[in-house]
């Protein structure tokens, strides 16, 4: 069973997160015995997952074998970072840039990981060539290795139990079954095409949403309306949901890169059941509080499971 309530630091920084709010979404997690997250990026809420047992997938393949290897591997991980960071301090960018260059020949996960802790924002670009494209992070040397190191150990326990698959959504939810509880974070409306083209489409995801619901699958979906003057026009269809609630967020990370002003994002939880009032009174209340993750981790215990 694991423990909620206890953010720790993130080990791959992930363009659109949810660690910022993890906190509160898990209070709308219901307990089920097999967990599933399609879009799992960075992994936030998998620290507060409500079953040991899950699955988690992606579409990007280095990002799915560079978590199996925060899973089995956990030392090689942290000395592939630790390598790569040295080599930064000593050569400057030119090692970022050949570090770089040599993800987008070889899709190595642990350059991939070196690049998230040491690009500008921590932002994770691809062109539409699927090349990673974001530049070295000037005035920051990146988390150093000794912290990484702690972290990825962390994680490493976070993760015992989860089943990783690069794949579409649709494939990592084919053996959702009734009582499975699936959360969903699909790539938003403003940042489509960020992670790779053209992958992910309304239509198509509407339908898997109709069938998690004709199954008896239970799930949560985040989603964004609106970012500044800039609508996402997209609404979920009224028939699919139970209940919505609207996400304390702060800013989008996107628009500020992107130097256009910086717009509040205002974003959705939609649930295809009814949370029971007392979960609903204890979301609001949290929802209220000022929302800032802070590190945190049992490290007498060594671990985030009861
Ligand atoms: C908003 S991010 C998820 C962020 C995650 N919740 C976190 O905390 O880091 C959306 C993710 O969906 C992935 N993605 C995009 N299209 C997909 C598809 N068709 N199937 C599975 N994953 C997809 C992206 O690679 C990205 O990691």
């Amino acid at each position: 069973m694991l423990k909620r309530n206890i953010p720790i630091e993130p080990v791959i920084k992930w363009s659109g997160s949810k660690r910022a709010v993890a906190v509160w979404l898990a209070t709308l997690l219901p307990e089920t015995e097999r967990y599933f997250e399609p879009f799992v990026g960075s992994g936030a809420m998998l620290a507060f997952r409500p079953s040991q047992t899950a699955v988690a997938g992606d579409i990007i393949a280095e990002l799915i074998e560079l978590w199996q290897a925060i899973r089995d591997v956990p030392e090689v991980t942290a000395n592939e970072y630790e390598a790569r960071w040295h080599r930064l301090q000593k050569e400057g960018h030119t090692a970022y840039y050949a570090i770089r260059d040599s993800f987008n020949a070889t899709r190595n996960p642990h350059d991939l990981l070196f690049l998230s802790r040491t690009c500008v924002n921590g932002l994770i670009r691809f062109n539409s060539n699927r090349e990673f494209n974001n530049s070295l992070h000037h005035t920051r040397p990146g988390i150093s290795p000794a912290r990484l190191r702690t972290i990825i150990y962390q994680w490493n326990s976070v993760v015992q139990g989860v089943e990783f698959s690069a794949a579409d959504y649709r494939e990592t939810l084919a053996s959702v079954r009734a009582g499975d509880l699936v959360f969903l974070d699909p790539p938003y409306g403003g940042t489509k095409g960020r992670y790779v083209p053209e992958t992910f489409n309304l239509d198509d995801f509407y339908e898997e949403l109709q069938r998690l619901n004709t199954i008896g699958a239970k799930w949560v979906l985040t989603f964004d309306r609106v970012a500044g003057h800039r609508a996402y026009k997209a609404t979920i269809p009224a028939e699919l949901f139970q209940a919505q609630l609207a996400l304390p967020t702060g800013n989008s990370p996107f628009t500020k890169l992107m130097k256009t002003g910086i717009d509040k994002v205002v974003e959705s939880v939609y649930l295809n059941f009814e949370p029971p009032a007392k979960l609903l009174n204890q979301v609001i209340n949290l929802g209220q509080q000022k929302l800032r993750p802070r590190p945190c981790f049992d490290m007498q215990q060594s671990r985030l499971f009861d």
